[in-house]
């Protein structure tokens, strides 16, 4: 492990308006984070602040917000953090390798790569472009981050079927020796990795949940189980 913990600073009670991002209730309440796995998961409803989170602890690493590492910088829209220079994190060792992954400008970071010559070597010699999203998403981890190094991903599964997110369980399982993950989620495959660290967002303050107790895990399991009860339940409601 290398980052320990995530704290917001004191000099941000100034600002604690009710503007974004303090007009979120688990930024509001947010005080101290200790990470206590190499792979963390952030869950919670769409809008309950992981993103947020997320891109204030890449503002912190110097990563590009818009999706990227130190080294990759290219333009998107929206790729501030207005809550990073808010938070303070405590390293154990410090690295500064790695890098921020958000699943809607994975594109972008595509072209961004085809301009980098010798890029292609990274990736099976063939252009991102011409892989489809998924196997474009798991070269990317296979080939360029067999390092040291800290990987903040927002909602891979976006880019992977269900089979290619138990393969890029088995990525992480390889890199676990060496990476830390944070990863922001709604997969409840991704969510069963063992003994990940899974943070609530819809709790306030943020805090640890058991997977089996995940709305993600309950809900999926009772749809498959019932898929027939639920979808009545929905339809007739
Ligand atoms: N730049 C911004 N300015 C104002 N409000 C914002 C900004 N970015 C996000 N928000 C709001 O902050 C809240 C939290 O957004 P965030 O993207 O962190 O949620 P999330 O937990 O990642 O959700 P999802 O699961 O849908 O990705 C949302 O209500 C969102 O509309
Ligand atoms: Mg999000």
């Amino acid at each position: 492990m290398f980052l320990r913990s995530i704290e917001l600073l004191r000099e941000s009670n100034s600002e604690k308006s009710d503007a974004y991002p303090f007009s979120i209730p688990s930024i509001k309440s947010f005080r101290k984070l200790e990470l206590r796995s190499n792979v963390t998961f952030f869950v919670g409803e769409n809008g309950s602040g992981k993103s947020t989170l997320l891109e204030s602890i890449a503002y912190q690493c110097g990563f590009n917000t818009a999706g990227g590492s130190r080294n990759d910088s290219y333009e998107v829209d929206s790729s501030e953090s207005v809550l990073g220079p808010f938070i303070r994190l405590s390293w154990l060792p410090k690295i500064t390798h790695g890098f921020f992954l958000r699943a809607e400008t994975f594109y972008q970071f595509a072209s961004h790569l085809d301009t980098i010559p010798d890029s292609l070597e990274y990736y099976g010699g063939r252009s991102l472009h011409k892989q489809s999203h998924g196997e474009a998403f798991l070269s990317v981890f296979k080939n360029r981050f067999g390092k040291r190094g800290i990987y903040l991903l927002d909602e891979p599964e976006a880019a992977l079927s269900p089979a290619r997110q138990l393969a890029f369980l088995r990525v992480i399982h390889d890199l676990s020796g060496s990476a830390q993950f944070i990863i922001a989620t709604h997969s409840p495959i991704l969510l069963g990795y063992p003994d990940a660290q899974i943070l609530d967002f819809d709790s306030h303050p943020v805090k640890e949940v058991q997977y089996e107790d995940t709305i993600q895990y309950i809900l999926t399991r009772r749809f498959l189980e019932n898929r027939k009860r639920m979808l009545d339940e929905i339809f007739n409601d």
